[in-house]
């Protein structure tokens, strides 16, 4: 089958998605980017969404080999941003016109559910935005008590669906235990997003195949996949960067074969390439996620190496992203930009 009909199919069987992901002649992978825009379009149109991030703590319980925060990294300065601090960052995502604060923290257990939900709360009362959650696995009463307390959406990347790799690079935890936590959150009504690291060592075509699949299965409202970039301090910190067209081809693939989703060009993207979130948003992605942790903190959320979003004021960000938008003809939506499933339920 020639590359526009398998690009043209109704159905994408897994094989047809590996297929896309082998892609290696620039003219082919153009031509998958063009036809991810295209479905692009078409489910979401050309309004591009914005998800203010606030990183409120870096403490993290877990020791993911890849992550720089991870608990065993005894050269990261932890710090708590205190609930004013994150009321002044929300109060600036809101000025900006942005409607969702996306509240991230390591896995940090020092917060009981009842202060996440008291957060919640508070933010809820002062600001007409949707509220998502990156906290990591917290347990299913929490999950009740934050859905109670008015959070919309939930992330929790599967990082990969190969069960082998996950166990590898996740000391302590379980891929069917994060597969449960995904499910349980969406059966209680949250917009769930996952999602996987592209370029994890060992981690095949075939891996990542089923990563797109695995977000299918599960009906997720959201899924990112970022591109695998060295942190230092960590067991992984000798592997080589995934590359950006690989990243690029993940998205769109993810693009045709989920439709109706969101997928944010990441900012693992910029790290690769200084023209690399432009190119994810043409090649299927809807979605930004500006960081408005504050500038004596942000230093310290250094997941991976390089991660951009240096000192420079969220304004001046802002601005260079919609003169960026206007040359790909986007526009940023001003709504809360909810799951484009929400018809379906
Ligand atoms: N490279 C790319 N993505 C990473 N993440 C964490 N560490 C890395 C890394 N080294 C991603 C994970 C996690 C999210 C918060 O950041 O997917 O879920």
């Amino acid at each position: 089958m020639n590359l526009t009909d398998l690009l043209n199919k109704k159905i994408f069987t897994k094989n047809d998605l590996i297929t896309l992901l082998s892609l290696e002649k620039e003219s082919d992978m153009n031509l998958l980017f063009q036809k991810a825009d295209e479905v692009k379009n078409k489910y979401c149109g050309s309004l591009i969404h914005l998800r203010g991030i606030i990183e409120f703590s870096n403490y993290c319980r877990q020791d993911c080999h890849y992550c720089g925060i991870r608990n065993e990294n005894d050269d990261v300065n932890r710090y708590r941003m205190s609930i004013d601090e994150i009321l002044a960052s929300a109060e600036m995502i809101f000025n900006a016109g942005i409607k969702t604060i996306v509240l991230q923290s390591g896995e940090d257990t020092f917060y009981k559910g009842t202060d996440i939900a008291n957060i919640i709360r508070t933010i809820k009362e002062k600001f007409d935005v949707a509220i998502t959650l990156s906290l990591g696995e917290r347990t299913f009463e929490e999950y009740d008590e934050f859905k109670k307390a008015g959070a919309d959406r939930y992330l929790l990347k599967h990082e990969t669906a190969n069960e082998k790799l996950y166990s590898e690079i996740h000391p302590h935890q379980k891929l069917a235990e994060r597969i449960s936590h995904l499910k349980y959150l969406k059966s209680i009504g949250f917009q769930v997003g996952s999602g996987n690291i592209i370029g994890l060592p060992n981690q095949t075509l075939s891996d990542i195949a089923d990563d797109i699949l695995l977000c299918g299965e599960l009906n997720v409202d959201m899924a990112s996949f970022s591109p695998f970039i060295c942190a230092e301090n960590t067991p992984l910190s000798y592997v080589e960067n995934c590359k950006l067209d690989l990243a690029l081809k993940t998205s769109a693939v993810a693009r045709i074969y989920l439709k109706n989703v969101h997928i944010p060009a990441t900012t693992a993207l910029s790290t690769l390439s200084p023209d690399g979130r432009k190119r994810g948003l043409r090649a299927g992605a809807n979605v930004i996620m500006p960081t408005y942790t504050p500038n004596e903190y942000r230093f310290n959320y250094l997941i991976y190496n390089n991660k951009p979003g240096g000192s420079e004021a969220p304004q001046i960000k802002l601005d260079s992203l919609y003169q960026l938008f206007d040359e790909l003809d986007l526009a940023p939506s001003g709504s809360k930009g909810h799951s484009m499933k929400e018809a379906e339920v």
